[in-house]
């Protein structure tokens, strides 16, 4: 795949880039994870300028020691786009990437014309889970990305995935202990210190939206996705049946399929 190695806000971001515009998505991976996550949905959204970056200390990406942040994964974003000389874009973002679709809709909004919330939420960490994030990042300075992974990668998956998909749990634990340590502690330190979306979601009534959530999430389990959605004037909701926290890994064909119906529907203003 075409792999663009840009120099955004002073970082060196992996981004790959297939087809062209007008229409234009955005994929946004969660933590701690890489764009390797929207591999099937990348190679099969034909028709759809289809952008995947890795996001500052992730995936192929440069990793600074400091510098993370809601506002800055959003501003990378930007220059992302801008070095690509996209216009207007269809965010989509997963866990994490949602947290980064909320921020980017608070700066640069009039380069939004759609939005995909796929199993994340709006709210902020309650005390308890900002806690937990000083313990993972006490972990991974202490231990390194491994032991996260371990961590995570029960968290991540359905049970069934597991027997049905032997590869799929080794592919993404190798994925999480590829990660450069001060990335994977720069992305809780963001996350801990995230702002509240809840505010945000009654005026995206003017986006079309999709909400979607796998079946057996325990991160961000299906009722999480529902209440955001009925928050969002108009917005779609669905459960992808047969997926954790992952569904773009753990159902491809049924993510893209939802992907494509909603894309298909997206009206396209003048770029
Ligand atoms: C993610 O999948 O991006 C993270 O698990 C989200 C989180 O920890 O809040």
């Amino acid at each position: 795949m075409p792999e663009h190695n840009l120099v955004v806000n002073g970082v060196r971001l992996s981004v790959e880039s297939l087809g062209e515009g007008p229409r234009a998505i955005l994929f946004i991976h969660g933590f701690p994870l890489d764009r390797s996550i929207w591999r099937p949905q990348m190679a099969a959204l034909d028709g759809w300028w289809r952008i995947a970056p890795d996001l500052r200390g992730m995936g192929r990406s440069e990793a600074p020691d400091d510098g993370y942040s809601m506002a800055t994964y959003a501003e990378d974003l930007a220059g992302v786009l801008q070095a690509l000389g996209v216009g207007q874009v269809v965010l989509c973002g997963l866990s994490m990437g949602g947290y980064m679709a909320f921020e980017c809709l608070r700066r640069w909004p009039e380069r939004v014309t759609g939005l995909v919330l796929m199993d994340t939420r709006a709210e902020p960490d309650p005390p308890e889970g900002r806690a937990g994030r000083d313990a993972m990042i006490a972990l991974v300075r202490q231990e390194g990305a491994g032991a996260v992974a371990e961590t995570m990668l029960p968290r991540l998956l359905r049970p069934g995935t597991w027997t049905e998909r032997p590869g799929l749990p080794e592919q993404v634990r190798a994925m999480m202990a590829a990660m450069p340590v001060a990335g994977v502690a720069g992305a809780l330190a963001a996350m801990r210190d995230r702002p509240d979306s809840r505010a945000l979601l009654p005026s995206l009534g003017r986006l079309p939206s999709l909400v979607l959530v796998g079946e057996e999430d325990r991160l961000t389990p299906p009722e999480v996705g529902r209440a955001m959605a009925e928050a969002i004037p108009g917005a779609e909701f669905e459960v992808i049946a047969g997926a954790g926290h992952l569904p773009t890994l753990e159902q491809p064909d049924r993510t893209t399929n939802r992907l494509r119906r909603f894309l298909d529907r997206v009206s396209w203003g003048p770029v």
